[in-house]
């Protein structure tokens, strides 16, 4: 048994998440978790709202609250939303929280007494009528490169190029639509990331079991050149900047960056867990080499654009703080999840949020759709015709059919009881055959964090225990062999009871369902692949009763009404 400490990326605090968002890393880290748990292992699973920085307070000022007030209204419906879809985080922190503040503090502190920050004057835009200086990308203006109108500071969205905000044309403040601008003097911290490169660049090259997409987008970051970077910004949300415990001068108005902190909150989570068990130590054996950690092993997940400050940014404070912090030992990175080949867009009305989608249907509906779509290999699109068609063909049809199917059998001729005697046949030694290779399929594949693989090897388990009833057919034998029909059953029922097993990572909820038909209780451990074992495991005698449907079918009826309402093919 190992102990295993995974996180997600933080999801923003500003709205609650699209799909897109909840695909590329809350669960998968929750699929994954779960797994684990079930090996065995001690798991603990972080996630927090990352709520600092410009859009944090944007958003709040536009829902006309102060920004506190918005960020614990946000936290809580995220939390809450995070739960309905079965996400197990151990905790589910915040970025504000004092812990944070502490840790980030700290670690700029160390940093500074390392010789790795610097003080650097910076010209930016301050609006005058906002009383604020402006980030790049809330100074908006016409391209000088191909005359758009509404070009950002940082970038043109018409044309692509990398813009700096005194490049505009006519610029004014997004937030205001104030033209009354100036540039003026601002004077920020530097983190010298240049100084750590070799550190990183040797901790990166060690690497070598990452999955493909994370490794190759470090590689990318590094082989470009690090720059050092602002740590620091003028705003009033956000992590204050400290000297020695104290304000630092000349930066009393000003806070970290979001980024600067928001990784922190890993730490600064885990710390409010032990903290509200009332352990205030407890975290340390998770992230201090010294106090235990050594025996970590930590897992990120997150999406590609992610991967960046995850793999340098981050790894360059802890590296550079020359304390024994546990670094991440494997990076899950994903493609996007897009929305018929384009962006989620609230504002365009297309996509569905996380509140919204269990508005229509259960989670593991939508957990089952979006990690057999994982976003793996490149980016994939939800479409309501595929995510129509893996409910109804894999979880209904397949699934939810035969359990249903085995369970009524039994009710009806074996009076709700698995059958007793009766010798496995050659029909039942092909089955352990092709399930042990399964069984083993689908635990590599989750181990390695191969979500597709995984979910498909476990598609294919339930396609084997229709196929197996299929050719058995035990309403046949039942008419001149009572005993025979009975093996069979017995063995449909011992996988009705794999099944709920199988379940617990993807579709914990329906794996509670079954489980109850089956009369099993969960958490049960993930099965070995001695496929014999496992299909002895539900004992002759026990009771057993058909439930509720598994899983409702979707009609094209219900299609045409959400696509109408989030958009969808006609939008597309
Ligand atoms: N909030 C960021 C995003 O959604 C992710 C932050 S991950 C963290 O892209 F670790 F830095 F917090
Ligand atoms: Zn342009």
């Amino acid at each position: 048994m190992s102990r295993i400490l995974i996180t997600s990326a933080l999801p923003y605090i500003n709205g609650i998440k699209h799909l897109g968002n909840l695909a590329g890393s809350m669960l998968p880290a929750d699929v994954y978790a779960r797994f684990m748990r079930a090996r065995g292992h001690e798991v603990l699973y972080i996630c927090a709202t990352d709520e600092h920085g410009t859009p944090a307070e944007l958003a709040a000022a536009k829902a006309g609250q102060d920004v506190k007030t918005y960020c614990d209204e946000q936290h809580l419906i995220q939390k809450t939303a995070g739960e309905a879809f079965g996400l197990s985080y151990d905790w589910f922190g915040r970025s504000s929280s004092e812990e944070n503040r502490h840790l980030t503090q700290a670690f700029c502190e160390a940093l500074d007494r390392n010789g790795l920050i610097e003080e650097r004057t910076d010209k930016m835009v301050y609006s005058i009528d906002d009383g604020r200086f402006l980030p790049d990308r809330y100074v908006e203006g016409t391209c000088p490169h191909c005359k758009f109108e509404k070009a950002r500071g940082d970038q043109c969205d018409n044309c692509g190029r990398l813009l700096d905000p005194t490049d505009l044309i006519n610029p004014y403040s997004a937030v205001s639509g104030s033209r009354n601008l100036e540039v003026r003097d601002t004077k920020h911290l530097y983190l010298l990331q240049t100084k750590v490169e070799p550190q990183l660049r040797a901790w990166i090259e060690s690497k070598t079991q990452w999955p493909q997409l994370a490794k190759s987008i470090a590689m990318k970051h590094l082989d470009e050149g690090l720059i050092d970077r602002g740590i620091t910004r003028d705003l009033k949300w956000g992590v204050p900047i400290t000297k020695d415990g104290k304000p630092r001068d000349g930066f009393e108005n000003k806070v970290f960056y979001v980024w600067f902190d928001a990784p922190v909150e890993y730490i600064g989570a885990t710390q409010e867990y032990f903290n509200a068990k009332g352990n205030a130590d407890g975290w340390q054996s998770w992230w201090r080499l010294d106090q235990g950690a050594v025996d970590v092993t930590y897992v990120q997940f997150m999406g590609k654009d992610n991967v960046a400050f995850h793999t340098v940014s981050f790894p360059a404070t802890i590296i550079g703080s020359n304390e024994p912090w546990k670094m991440v030992d494997t990076l899950k990175a994903f493609n996007w999840l897009n929305w018929y080949g384009g962006k989620f867009s609230t504002s365009m009305n297309r996509g569905v949020f996380m509140d919204q989608a269990l508005e229509l249907l259960p989670a593991d509906y939508w957990r089952w759709y979006l990690i057999s779509q994982s976003p793996e290999g490149s980016d994939s699109s939800f479409t309501w015709e595929q995510f129509q068609s893996a409910v109804n063909k894999d979880l209904a049809d397949v699934l939810g059919n035969f359990a249903n199917r085995i369970l009524k059998f039994t009710e009806s001729k074996f009076g709700g009881v698995v059958p007793e005697g009766g010798e496995a046949g050659p029909q039942e030694q092909k089955l352990y055959a092709d399930l042990s290779a399964l069984l083993a399929e689908a635990t590599e594949a989750f181990e390695a964090m191969e979500m597709r693989k995984a979910a498909q090897a476990v598609r294919r388990i339930w396609v084997l225990g229709n196929e197996y009833l299929q050719e058995a057919a035990p309403w046949t034998a039942f008419k001149t062999d009572v005993e025979r029909a009975g093996v069979i059953v017995r063995h449909g029922l011992n996988l009705v009871r794999l099944y709920a097993v199988l379940a617990q990572p993807l579709t914990p909820f329906a794996a509670q369902s079954i489980a109850d038909c089956v009369g099993v209780e969960l958490p049960l451990d993930w099965p070995t692949t001695d496929a014999q074992a496992e299909l002895s495991k539900l004992p002759g005698g026990a009771a057993v009763k058909s439930g509720e449907v598994l899983f409702k079918k979707i009609d094209d009826d219900m299609v045409a009404d959400w696509a109408a309402r989030f958009g969808g093919s006609d939008a597309a």
